[in-house]
């Protein structure tokens, strides 16, 4: 929005500012409802987490299938943590309740006060979804992207309120993982950029702020680092990714080696996030690694379809 331009078309040009800037304000108090699109890997997690922290959730996908995997996640998630004594029966209840899946994107989406975007990694596919979700949604809704490594101006400016566009990053598996990255981009208002912040709080997270985009935002660059190595050491035939991945269990302490870590991450997001990143920088070294691509072409995803690299019952 080009707010020097609104303010110098007279006094009519004044109030239509003011009365656009009451519909953007936003508090977090009024977030009560939040709409997460993507039930896949992170999207399923993201809104039975959005749920138990006590939000009106609604989850939607194009496809009914992974809208029913996530149905049965958390068919099965809540009666467990109860079992376990995590979670009380009421608790356990009270979300249940608060959650609600539909593949019908304009009823998930039309009085939410909070977007989170889960799709898959394709830039292309998240500028249609975003230009999408900006004509569906309420003026005053958020729109931010869990994008692993597209930040949030690649979809922002297919918006009519790019302030109020930003990534909210979350890591896998979302019930578990305390960190979520908030990116701000250029675009992005200090009010979105707090106003997400605060929502991760909410959510029982330790959101960290990022002051600039950058590609892979914090994490995933640092990541990456580590496991295009670990990849480059597989691909040369210098150890199994067994040996590379108990190496770094036992020496270094990660909870999981590099591979076991793709098999849950999911070695498409692996492919496609290395072939986005090759678009970009047009440099051969940006290329998915062999084993990746190996993997990929089999549709061996890792633990959602059963194999990746190990194979899981
Ligand atoms: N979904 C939900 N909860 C899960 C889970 C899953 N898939 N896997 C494990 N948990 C929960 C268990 O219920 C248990 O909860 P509790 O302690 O409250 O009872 C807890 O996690 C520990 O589980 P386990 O004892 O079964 O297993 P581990 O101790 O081996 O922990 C793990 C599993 C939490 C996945 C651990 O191995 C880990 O931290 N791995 C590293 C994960 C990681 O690095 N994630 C970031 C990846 S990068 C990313 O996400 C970027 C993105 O852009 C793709």
């Amino acid at each position: 929005m080009n707010w020097a331009r609104l303010q110098l078309s007279g006094k009519n040009g004044l109030r239509r500012d003011r009365e656009k800037k009451e519909v953007l304000a936003v508090k977090i108090d009024d977030v009560k409802r939040i709409c997460v699109v993507g039930a896949g890997n992170m999207g399923h997690q993201i809104s039975l987490l959005c749920a138990l922290a006590g939000y009106q959730t609604v989850c939607t996908d194009i496809s009914e299938e992974q809208l029913n995997k996530a149905r049965g996640f958390t068919a099965q998630y809540l009666p467990e943590r109860v079992a376990k004594g995590k979670l009380t029966k009421e608790a356990a209840d009270a979300a249940k309740a608060n959650l609600r899946f539909t593949a019908d994107l304009k009823d998930a989406v039309n009085d939410a006060d909070y977007i989170i975007e889960a799709a898959v990694e394709q830039l292309q596919v998240k500028r249609s979804l975003f230009a999408r979700l900006d004509e569906l949604a309420p003026p005053h809704a958020v729109l931010a992207t869990n994008s692993s490594y597209i930040v949030s101006s690649k979809v922002a400016d297919v918006t009519r309120r790019p302030a109020k566009v930003c990534n909210m990053h979350f890591f896998n598996p979302a019930l578990v993982m305390k960190c979520v990255e908030v990116v701000k981009g250029p675009h992005t208002s200090e009010d979105t950029a707090e106003l997400t912040m605060e929502l991760a709080r909410r959510l029982q997270k330790k959101p960290v702020l990022l002051h600039k985009e950058i590609r892979g935002f914090l994490v995933n660059r640092i990541l990456s680092v580590l496991s295009r190595e670990a990849m480059s050491l597989y691909d040369l035939g210098v150890a199994s990714f067994e040996d590379i991945d108990s190496a770094v269990e036992n020496a270094l302490g990660h909870p999981m080696g590099p591979f076991r870590l793709m098999d849950l991450t999911g070695i498409d997001l692996a492919y496609l996030s290395r072939m986005e990143g090759y678009a970009e920088s047009m440099n051969p070294t940006d290329m998915p690694s062999p084993c990746v691509v190996a993997k990929y072409s089999k549709g061996e995803y890792g633990r959602k379809t059963g194999k990746g690299f190990y194979s899981y019952s």
